[in-house]
């Protein structure tokens, strides 16, 4: 019994990450569509024909579930892979439910970042439209942050400034909860922590997709409650054996992150 998890580079790896926590017995395949990263400043048929091959490659290698850990691929495909495929299909959505919700009682505003493509998707719109009724949710772009955490750009002082040019227009004692709405971001959790005012907590969606699939693997009946699984297998459009080292580095980095990370949802 495999689960494949699948995201256009190292981002899914952050979901990865908390499954390994939730579920240390199944075993894992990760594929990154490295020859296509990043999609979300993409056109939404190219990014879509590239998510068709490369789940296609994930089931002929023999996957039992698939996560679509990427904010991106699962607006634009989620749905037709449910379609397409017999097999449980979890995808992400930004945790701007649980975070509207959060913040009721404080009456602080939710800033949502995530890529451009994410916010232009309707299904985001639709997301925002059904549980924002009070207007509290604003979204911010970051179309440069998926290449950094690509190039493990994790330099502090770097990702500060490039954080606080971002962050700048906005007055930020007027927010409650940021939401990283696309999985590479949580790979800078830390960072962000280390610079926001103490009074805004940092939640993404990863606990939630995984709790979505383990109540989806218990209902398909092919949960693997024995021990001596825990095997990750990496894939990656392109082959390329130093991007397969790069997921090994970053697995073991996110894990690091993830552990500390309280505000998962
Ligand atoms: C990307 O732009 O490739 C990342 C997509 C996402 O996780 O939303």
């Amino acid at each position: 019994m495999t689960i494949g998890f699948f995201d256009s580079g190292i981002g899914g790896l952050s979901v990865l990450a908390e499954s390994l926590r939730r579920l240390p017995a199944q075993n894992y395949l990760y594929m990154a569509d490295t020859l296509h990263v990043p999609y979300g400043t993409k056109s939404m048929e190219e990014v879509k024909a590239f998510i068709h091959e490369a789940i296609a490659a994930m089931i002929q290698e023999g996957i039992d579930a698939l996560v679509v850990a990427c904010n991106t691929a699962t607006s634009i495909a989620v749905e037709e892979l449910r379609t397409l495929y017999s097999i449980p299909v979890v995808g992400m959505e930004p945790a701007v439910k649980p975070a509207v919700e959060m913040n009721r009682a404080t009456g602080k505003r939710v800033l949502v970042f995530a890529t451009p493509l994410t916010l232009q998707l309707p299904k985001y719109y639709a997301l925002v439209s059904r549980v924002d009724e009070r207007g509290i949710v604003d979204s911010l772009p970051m179309p440069e942050l998926v290449r950094y955490c690509e190039d493990l750009q994790f330099d502090k002082a770097v990702m500060k400034d490039y954080f606080l040019t971002k962050l700048s227009p906005y007055n930020l004692d007027d927010y409650g909860i940021i939401v990283l709405g696309c999985t590479h971001y949580p790979f800078y959790t830390d960072i962000l922590r280390g610079m926001l005012p103490p009074h805004i907590r940092i939640v993404d969606g990863n606990a939630g997709t995984v709790k979505r699939l383990t109540a989806l693997l218990h209902r398909f009946g092919i949960a693997d409650n024995g021990l001596g699984g825990g095997n990750v297998r990496f894939m990656c459009s392109g082959g390329d054996p130093a991007y397969l080292e790069k997921m090994r580095f970053a697995l073991e980095f996110i894990r690091g992150n993830v552990f500390r990370t309280e505000d998962a949802l």
